[in-house]
């Protein structure tokens, strides 16, 4: 039995969670939800979008499922992340069928650095403008390095490759880049190599099949993960997770999508895909695995798929297909 933090939030982020729970109900894996609040919806009634109850309900469970917040996704995701110590930001970029994705058979891995780098937020105004600090620290190289090579070896991947500019920033970049060969080595079967953010914005586009897992810093993560969901189609095909020592945190990547909200035509892809990556994490591979390959059949016969897909059916008529493959 695992107990899971389920915070819906705000609008299609409500639809997608139960739509993505009716899903995980037919799978062979108790879970113990507890639901909590979170977002603009409950701010407005309260007067705080992210309530210490629910940072205890996160911080006491295994994982946690997100759906959406609306304004107040900065108070609430960035807080959560920040208070839970959630240092790796990760994101597939795959490519599925019946999707409009540039790229068939595309399948990589994004680690990003999560609390550090540039986006410590350090910046001041000078004389003549302004400047910013980027920390890159040891500890937070050895562990983010550490985690992109242990995810590579558990899910059965062959190489991980370091993203950096260390010919001009030498000295931060140098630290991450040097970090990076400390910790290959305790992964003598696992290759490896490194190159320079720029060249990889292009080969993304051009080869983006020469990657299996990156670990990168903050900024760059940040930046090479929307040029990979852009390589694979729509907003509602892109789950993240959120990783630390003792908690992780599953999101899709899209927001509330207030004009889309109450209307129940939500894809719900990307949070049954971040249910995927939550499996993952509690080492369920096998059911990782299934729900994966269920919504794959799903989306390739391209019969009971959202309108962003090209269909007509609704958040829970395709999630409904989704069980009905799990069931069978
Ligand atoms: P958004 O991701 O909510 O929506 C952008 C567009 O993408 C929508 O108009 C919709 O057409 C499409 N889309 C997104 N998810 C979809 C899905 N599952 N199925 C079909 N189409 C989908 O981003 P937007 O419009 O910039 O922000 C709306 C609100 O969400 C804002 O208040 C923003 O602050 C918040 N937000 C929250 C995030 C979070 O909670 N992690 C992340 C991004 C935005
Ligand atoms: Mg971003």
């Amino acid at each position: 039995m695992y107990k899971i933090a389920v915070i819906p939030g705000d609008g299609i982020g409500k639809e997608v969670m139960e739509a993505t729970l009716h899903v995980l109900d037919a799978l062979d894996i108790e879970f113990d939800y507890i639901f909590a609040d979170a977002g603009d919806e409950y701010g407005e009634k309260t007067g705080i979008a992210l309530p210490k109850e629910t940072v205890d309900v996160v911080k006491a469970s295994q994982a946690c499922l997100f759906g959406a917040a609306g304004e107040t996704a900065a108070d609430v995701i960035v807080k959560l992340r920040q208070e839970l110590d959630l240092y790796v930001n990760l994101r597939p970029v795959k490519s599925y069928p019946g999707t409009n994705s540039i790229f068939d058979n595309l399948d990589l891995v994004i680690v990003r650095e999560n609390t550090e780098g540039l986006y410590i937020g350090l910046e001041e105004y000078t004389e003549d403008g302004a400047t910013a600090t980027r920390v890159i620290t040891r500890k937070a190289s050895e562990r983010i390095c550490k985690f992109a090579f242990d995810y590579a070896k558990k899910t059965g991947r062959e190489k991980v490759t370091a993203i950096h500019k260390a010919n001009v920033l030498k000295k931060t970049d140098g630290v991450f880049k040097d970090t990076f060969y400390e910790v290959a080595r305790d992964y003598p079967d696992m290759e490896l190599d490194d190159r320079y953010v720029d060249a990889t914005a292009m080969f993304f586009i051009t080869k983006p099949e020469m990657f299996d897992v990156i670990v990168t810093t903050n900024l760059f993560g940040d930046i090479l993960s929307d040029e990979g969901a852009g390589l694979v189609g729509g907003l509602g095909l892109i789950p993240s997770a959120n990783i630390g020592d003792n908690q992780g945190l599953f999101e899709p990547v899209h927001g509330s999508a207030p004009g889309l909200a109450g209307k129940g035509k939500a894809n719900p892809s990307a949070m049954i895909l971040s249910a995927v990556l939550m499996l993952e994490y509690l080492n369920e591979n096998d059911a990782a695995l299934k729900l994966e390959d269920a919504l794959v059949e799903v989306l390739m016969e391209g019969k009971t798929v959202t309108k962003d897909l090209g269909g007509s059916s609704s958040t829970m008529e395709m999630a409904d297909a989704v069980r009905e493959k799990l069931e069978n």
